[in-house]
């Protein structure tokens, strides 16, 4: 009779436990999405392993079509090979104190075959859940286009000894933010069609 009562007390603290973390987590979820932005001044510091483990263990968590995964990462911290990527990145903004690259690649032959179109969402998910997870991290971090420019994507194959039949989606930046970048207010309520276009 003890027994089922002390298990009973567990439970309920358990139970209590539980329900009280709740808002905290969705609060955190929340400010997290909000206070992403890109950022494109670093401090020049590096960004440790750890971290970038971290990061694309959440990449990975994304969602894709018929769980197909079709995403794969190159990360680059030595900053010569960054140099090299900056060369045929135009529009890399930051790059030179960047503490390191991350390349979100995708393979179109493992994508749900339905359409090669899946590739690229079910990257770009995963770029967004980098995003956030950097944010997360107190770090800062930009997505660079590689896709749809050729030349770009070429460059990229180039550098890294990516194969020409994986598609390289972009080249994000992380770093160590200086705090000059700020998340832009993009809510606007006549974007929202309530029930009818
Ligand atoms: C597909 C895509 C391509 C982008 N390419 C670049 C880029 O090449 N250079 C850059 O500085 N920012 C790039 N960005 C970042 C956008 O400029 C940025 O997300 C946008 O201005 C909104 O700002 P925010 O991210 O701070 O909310 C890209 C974003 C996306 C989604």
């Amino acid at each position: 009779m003890r027994i089922t009562f002390a298990c009973l007390l567990m439970g309920l603290l358990l139970a209590g436990t539980v329900s009280a973390k709740e808002p905290e987590i969705v609060k955190d979820t929340f400010s997290v999405i909000h206070s992403r932005k890109s950022v494109r001044s670093f401090t020049g510091a590096s960004v440790s392993k750890e971290d970038l483990d971290k990061i694309i263990r959440a990449g990975m968590a994304a969602p894709s079509a018929v769980n197909k995964q079709p995403w794969s990462f190159v990360v680059v911290t030595d900053k010569k090979v960054i140099d090299t990527l900056a060369a045929g990145l135009s529009t890399a903004r930051g790059i030179e104190k960047a503490g390191a690259v991350i390349i979100v690649c995708t393979d179109p032959e493992k994508a749900h075959m339905e359409s090669k179109d899946f590739a690229i969402i079910d990257a770009s998910l995963a770029s967004e859940n980098i995003l956030l997870a950097t944010e997360a991290l107190g770090l800062g971090g930009h997505w660079t286009a590689s896709y749809p420019y050729e030349d770009k994507m070429k460059h990229v194959r180039t550098v890294l000894g990516i194969p020409a039949k994986i598609i390289p989606l972009n080249v994000i930046l992380l770093g160590v933010p200086t705090g000059e970048d700020k998340p832009k207010d993009k809510y606007q309520k006549d974007k929202i069609h309530w029930g009818k276009w």
